[in-house]
């Protein structure tokens, strides 16, 4: 397989706690950093800033903000859930409902957890992450043309996946943490971070190394279930097969 194939297909979520002793080493922060710097972007408008935060006081303060899942995360996410390996094999789209909440896993208690939600600090989200990487753009731009600035936010993906990449190169972990983009925990962190008010949070993710890697099932469709051939719902049965670095079968199904 090649280099890049294997890197693509090991790349993962690292939701697990990460070592608070094990701070990323700034050279390799910085070849993450220089991944960013060559993302494609929509127009080459390299429409981001990254905050870099590594103060063990200002991720307290940020650890410290409380926020409370919405509802319609909880109505969403459980449509998103397999609860248990073998269903999610199956599958082969979501994730694993044991890591949330009873009750988030039974359509008939979404209503109860809904309405039982309380407030709980982002610590719970850091999770020992001694480098926050907090992308930020600038929402009064959009890309050219571009409704709802779609191209804008799919430059943001590649931001993403340039940097999360470069990390499992790195032997670094990464773990996404949207919820540092929602309305209210914005507001918290625009004030700690002093970030001007027309500055919206693309995504948050942390860089580490975890305390122990927690063994995940981790699925993905097969390429017939999710290509059409010269025309929609035509199966690609017949099409040439696939270069062999990209077939599915050797996808680490546990990390
Ligand atoms: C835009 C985006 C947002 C995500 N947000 C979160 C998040 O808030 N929390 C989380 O645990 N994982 C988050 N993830 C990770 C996905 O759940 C994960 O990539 C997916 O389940 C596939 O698993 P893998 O990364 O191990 O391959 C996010 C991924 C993307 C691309």
């Amino acid at each position: 397989m090649n280099e890049m194939t294997k890197i693509i297909q090991e790349r993962h979520s690292s939701r697990g706690q990460f070592d608070p002793t094990r701070p990323v080493p700034k050279d390799k922060r910085n070849v993450i950093l220089e991944a960013a710097r060559w993302t494609p972007t929509a127009h080459n408008m390299q429409n981001y800033e990254i905050i870099i935060i590594d103060d063990k006081e200002v991720i307290e303060t940020i650890g410290n903000i409380k926020s409370m899942t919405s509802e319609a995360f909880i109505r969403e996410n459980f449509e998103q859930l397999s609860m248990s390996e073998e269903e999610l094999r199956k599958k082969k789209t979501g994730i694993l409902g044991n890591q949330f909440p009873p009750k988030w896993r039974d359509a008939s208690k979404l209503d109860e957890a809904i309405k039982e939600r309380t407030t709980s600090p982002l610590s719970g989200t850091i999770r020992g992450g001694q480098t926050i990487l907090l992308v930020i753009y600038d929402k009064r731009k959009r890309a050219p043309a571009s409704e709802g600035d779609v191209l804008g936010f799919i430059s943001l993906g590649c931001l993403m996946e340039n940097m999360w990449l470069v990390a499992q190169e790195l032997g670094i972990s990464m773990h996404i943490m949207s919820a540092f983009s929602g309305e209210e925990i914005q507001k918290e962190l625009k004030n700690i971070l002093g970030i001007p008010d027309y500055m919206e949070i693309g995504f948050a993710c942390k860089l580490g190394y975890p305390i122990a890697e927690t063994k995940t099932v981790r699925v993905r469709r097969e390429i017939e279930s999710f290509t059409h051939h010269n025309k929609y719902g035509i199966n690609a049965d017949d099409s040439p097969a696939p270069p062999a670095r990209l077939l599915s079968p050797k996808l680490p199904s546990c990390v």
